[in-house]
């Protein structure tokens, strides 16, 4: 029993459709709202029972045009600048559809698909700057490929067999980070089974930036109370407000106690590719660096990046140590040849071929391209920032840094406690109304109007559009009595 058609011709009809349909739906982007709502008619259509029995190919498409595609998150348009998305790309999504083609299994092997992966590892070491020794990953995203750096540093810094023993053969492990710190950095201390309470999050100064004076006297106290500090995280843009640690006073700071460095730059760190490079200087000089090229390297979801300084290191945190499994033991010739293992670089066996989409996008735009982009975008930030400023009803709530504005409506006369409810509301109507789609944060108690542009359909006029849109429906909302 083949799964595969018994009509091919009719599947290359269908499979035109598709190409020419979803390269329409990117180049028409513009044309159609950010976001709209899923209607409770589609929600209840596919809400559908297990379809034991098949369906011509071309009937699904057609499911899929009328109840999926009009319904995205919205990153892939212009005014999307929500949370910390990429807007994919063309290339990249074709790429996606060569690599599912080809099904590659990338744990490691003797076949073309590891050697495009080891290659992209190899630009993107360059690009970053690290050492050429250096080893690294493709991963699912900035979480698994920041959880990765944490299990490296963890094994290389215990400071006893920690793969064998455990945890409890030794006193409590910490890692340090600033209070800005994403939400990953708890959620792997709680994977790693350390208990979130081993993330100490350190105060930071008034730009957002990690204390290094309070890190300093955290680390002694630890010391002291007998716990055993392993790392300290240092963010290349915090997800709130994309600020930079001081990078290089952390590496001092970390070889003072001969602690593992992190980097966390799951979008920030791409800005060494743009003529912002020195905004996260230091980075390079990291034990582990995580980023994610599904974000500012605009590439389809998913793929995240980790590169470790020392390639031990990295190997010493996930190769087998009791002897390979029999079904997975390499040889001199054939498939399994002794080739780069991937699989001995992180936690998944079975791979898919992330890299061939790395690989076109590189090739295709040119890493000095993908530069551009980023700077626009950082362009565009400090565009919007001067707008704001320049505004008297808006407010900025954080300095721009790089590609994140965090801002709110605040016109005089209304008051303080009315501003948090007021500018929630101006949010979701931009959402709503089909606008455009910034997120939120919270700065001092203060609820922010979030943009955060990693998107390069992005133009000055779509920033206006939202200036303008949020003063319109400030301005309407602040006069009406539906807010407390
Ligand atoms: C600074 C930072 N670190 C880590 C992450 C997590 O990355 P991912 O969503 O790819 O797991 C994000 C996501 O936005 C982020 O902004």
């Amino acid at each position: 029993m083949t799964l595969d058609p018994h009509d091919w011709g009719a599947v290359h009809a269908t499979a035109r459709r598709m190409v020419y349909d979803m390269l329409h739906w990117q180049e028409t982007v513009r044309e159609r709202a950010p976001w709209q709502p899923v209607p409770q008619d589609v929600k209840d259509r596919l809400d559908e029972p297990v379809p034991h029995a098949g369906l011509p190919l071309d009937e699904v498409y057609d499911a899929f045009v009328r109840d999926i595609l009009p319904y995205p998150t919205g990153n892939v348009h212009p005014r999307f600048w929500g949370w910390v998305m990429g807007t994919g790309s063309p290339t990249g999504m074709l790429a996606e559809m060569l690599a599912a083609g080809m099904n590659a299994h990338l744990a490691g092997y003797d076949q073309s698909a590891s050697l495009i992966e080891k290659k992209v590892l190899s630009w993107l070491t360059e690009l970053m700057g690290f050492p050429e020794t250096a080893s690294g990953v493709l991963v699912s995203g900035g979480t698994a490929a920041n959880l990765n750096g944490l299990l490296a540093a963890r094994v290389a810094k215990a400071g006893w067999n920690i793969r064998e023993e455990g945890l409890h053969a030794g006193p409590p492990l910490v890692v340090y980070g600033s209070s800005e710190t994403h939400s990953w950095a708890r959620k792997a201390c709680e994977t790693m089974g350390m208990g979130r309470k081993a993330f100490n999050a350190i105060a930071v100064d008034t730009e957002y930036r990690l204390d290094l004076a309070a890190c300093r006297s955290a680390i002694l106290t630890d010391i002291a109370s007998g716990l055993r500090p392993i790392a300290i995280i240092g963010n290349a843009g915090t997800v709130n407000t994309a600020a930079v640690d001081d990078l290089n006073g952390i590496r001092t700071l970390a070889d003072e106690f001969g602690l593992w460095f992190h980097v966390d730059g799951a979008f920030g760190s791409m800005a060494a590719w743009s003529a912002s490079r020195d905004l996260v200087a230091g980075q390079e000089l990291a034990d582990s660096i995580a980023f994610d090229l599904h974000k500012w390297g605009y590439m389809p979801y998913e793929v995240g990046v980790v590169l470790t300084r020392d390639s031990e290191a990295q190997l010493a945190a996930f190769q087998p140590v009791a002897g390979t499994a029999a079904y997975l033991q390499s040889s001199q010739k054939g498939i399994s040849a002794d080739t780069t293992y991937f699989a001995d670089r992180g936690l998944q066996l079975s791979r898919g071929f992330r890299a061939l989409k790395v690989w076109m996008s590189m090739k295709e735009q040119g890493a000095d391209r993908i530069g551009h982009a980023i700077q626009d975008n950082i362009d565009q930030a400090h565009y919007l920032g001067r707008r704001v400023e320049a505004t008297a009803a808006l407010e900025l709530l954080a300095p721009v840094s790089m590609n994140i504005v965090c801002f709110r409506y605040a016109p005089e006369g209304v008051p303080e406690a009315r501003l948090n409810l007021l500018n929630q509301a101006i949010l979701t109507e931009l959402q709503v109304r089909g606008i455009a789609v910034p997120s939120q944060t919270v700065l001092a108690n203060r609820f922010a109007i979030r943009v955060c542009i990693s998107n390069h359909r992005t133009e000055l006029d779509d920033l206006d559009a939202l200036v303008d849109a949020v003063l319109e429906i400030g301005a309407e909302l602040a006069a009406g009595q539906d807010l407390p």
